[in-house]
């Protein structure tokens, strides 16, 4: 067999792709928010049998390499190289397999272990005591250098060129590996990093890509030195400490986003694991996305000066233009997370983690202190605050901030709702059919969840459902239509066969449906679906009340005293029945 094909025999793409993506599984396949766009409902599927994944919303598909190509930035060689040795797959010869560019980019990562080990070993020995005794005085304990893997560069600026020298590294690669610069005049290289406290910065799988470089005296420039960008160095895409919060991340599914290397230790230390910051620079779309793929939740702790503050706000645009859950942490006495978690301890810093409020009400209190607290300043702090809001995609999720706001603001509600029905008719404007787009009722997620995950109560929910007519009016009718058909003629109900029959939009609906939150491992399917059932009925009789009593008082009204009998008794029959439904129904 070709090595391409045994390694894919050998590996499963909803593992590979499961470290980078949270899945769910959806019948046959897995489901999950696509890591290749911007989306809120997820379009994105893995196939374990097929060994594929595919987008519904951006049509991204391929294979486990290609996956992997493309998540890592990686050429087709690098990404069969990493999927081998993270499963222990011994390559073939290394020649076999890789082309001019990869082994280009090869050496440079390789330039990269070397370095983050000579920085290391130079800081344990003599030439590393000032750092040690910085980073002592920074109170950053022996276990927290190992585990960042905190070095230091030598002074001479001949440390690093000597050894990559001797190991053979050729000029091109020392050029563009960024960590050593050409000299001015006469030939050859001298090291970028002199003297500094070093930290390596890692890629989501672990490999070191760069280095940020800390100045050891108070006033030498810059404070931190970072890489440039290189072949295997994409500043805007990486965060610092992901590769080890992104597992915390997941788990408590929020991330905490700091400014600085040092609040990453100092926070990580503290027992939040699920901490990360970016590279010195603005926040950007694809390093949002990234952390996307493992929480949409998030709390913003900037440092708490007019910089930190800034940069919290230029953030929340870009957080909120990729549908995230903002909460921001400020905190007291213009200490950074780093500084919190020293002076006033662990327990400390995870209970203001835990009180940080919504960035809403963060904004709206930045807004007021710089309006002031007249009408015409809270009406001015609320126009600052609008465009803000707008950036959330959701509809019922804007309007509820959008009142909040108003109320924390104390605007009067119907100048806040104006504004809002002005802006939304822009927005519609600007693109058509988007807010319409995938939203289906909470019970029709539930319905749908368990009649696909439970054979057994298909014969009797479908036809009551059906009797029903309540199904006619649902977002999901095609769905349940194919439903009732399958039901009916016996055959055999799954995803790919409600799929298979489906067409747009409702096999997106389809995939909405079974992606929910509301879709609940080990839950009573039967419990909640009849659930439901008791609702559509009340529901359904509550209509036919309300039909009933309105043709009542018109008979009355008309004089038609026969007509009023007769619905006044059907009126007391559905009374009665509605109240011997709610008896049966009730806890047993
Ligand atoms: P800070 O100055 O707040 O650094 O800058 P810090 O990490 O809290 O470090 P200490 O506690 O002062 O040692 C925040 C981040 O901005 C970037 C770095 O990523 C830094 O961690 N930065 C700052 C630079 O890239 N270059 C600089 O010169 C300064
Ligand atoms: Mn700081």
């Amino acid at each position: 067999m070709d090595f391409v094909e045994h390694l894919k025999a050998s590996i499963d793409i909803v593992k590979v792709i499961g470290e980078y993506v949270r899945l769910k599984r959806a019948g046959p396949r897995w489901m999950g928010l696509c890591p290749f766009h911007t989306e809120k409902t997820g379009s994105f599927s893995v196939h374990a049998t097929h060994q594929f994944y595919y987008c519904f919303g951006c049509q991204a598909k391929g294979d486990a390499i290609k996956f992997v190509m493309e998540i890592e930035r990686l050429s087709f060689y690098e990404a069969l190289k990493l999927l081998a040795e993270r499963n222990g797959i011994p390559l073939p010869k290394r020649s076999e397999y890789s082309d001019p560019e990869t082994k280009q980019r090869a050496g440079i990562f390789e330039m990269h272990e070397l370095a983050a080990r000579m920085f290391r070993n130079a800081l344990a020995s003599g030439a590393g005591a000032d750092a040690r005794a910085y980073l002592a005085k920074r109170a950053v304990a022996a276990g927290q250098i190992e585990e960042f893997g905190l070095g230091f560069a030598d002074r001479s600026g001949q440390f690093l060129v000597r050894r990559f020298e001797q190991e053979g590294f050729n000029a091109e690669q020392m050029e563009t590996s960024g960590l050593v610069l050409k000299r001015q005049e006469g030939p050859g290289f001298f090291d970028r990093f002199r003297g500094r406290l070093m930290f390596p910065i890692q890629n989501e799988s672990g490999k070191i890509i760069a280095f940020a470089g800390r100045a050891l005296a108070a006033g030498e420039e810059p404070k931190y030195l970072n890489s440039p960008e290189t072949p295997i160095y994409h500043k805007s895409t990486v965060l610092y400490n992901l590769h080890r919060a992104k597992e915390g991340i997941r788990k408590r599914d929020r991330a905490v986003l700091v400014e600085g290397y040092m609040d990453v230790i100092g926070v990580y230390s503290a027992g939040v694991h699920e901490v990360v910051a970016s590279c010195g620079t603005a926040l950007t779309n694809a390093q949002v996305r990234a952390l996307k793929r493992h929480s949409a939740n998030l709390v913003v702790n900037f440092d708490p000066d007019a910089a930190g503050a800034n940069a919290a706000e230029r953030s929340i645009q870009i957080l909120l233009e990729e549908d995230i859950r903002i909460r921001i942490l400020e905190l007291e006495q213009g200490l950074d997370p780093d500084e919190y978690v020293k002076q006033r301890g662990a327990a400390a810093y995870q209970e203001k983690l835990a009180a940080a409020g919504s960035y809403f009400h963060w904004l709206a209190d930045r807004a007021r202190a710089r309006r002031g607290a007249t009408v015409e300043g809270q009406m001015a702090a609320l126009k600052e605050l609008l465009p803000s809001i707008h950036r959330m995609s959701d509809k019922l999720e804007r309007a509820a901030v959008a009142e909040d706001v108003a109320h924390y603001l104390g605007v009067e509600r119907g100048i806040v709702l104006e504004q809002f029905r002005k802006a939304a008719l822009d927005r519609r404007e600007r693109t058509p059919g988007a807010e319409a787009r995938l939203s289906v009722p909470a019970m029709e997620k539930i319905l749908l969840n368990a009649i696909l995950a439970s054979p057994a109560i298909r014969p009797e929910i479908l036809p009551r459902l059906q009797a029903m007519g309540a199904a006619q009016r649902f977002v999901t009718r095609g769905i349940f239509q194919i439903l009732f058909l399958l039901q009916e003629s016996g055959q055999n109900i799954g995803f790919s066969e409600i799929d298979a029959r489906l067409e747009e939009p409702d096999r997106q609906l389809l995939l909405t449906a079974v992606l929910a939150d509301e879709m609940t491992e080990g839950a009573d399917f039967r419990e909640q679906a009849e659930a439901c059932l008791k609702k559509l009925e009340a529901s359904e009789r509550e209509g036919r009340r309300t039909e009933v009593r309105a043709r009542l008082k018109e008979a009355e009204r008309a004089g038609n005293f026969a007509e009023a009998l007769r619905l006044a008794e059907e009126l007391n029959r559905l009374d009665s029945a509605g109240a011997k439904r709610t008896d049966s129904g009730a806890p047993r």
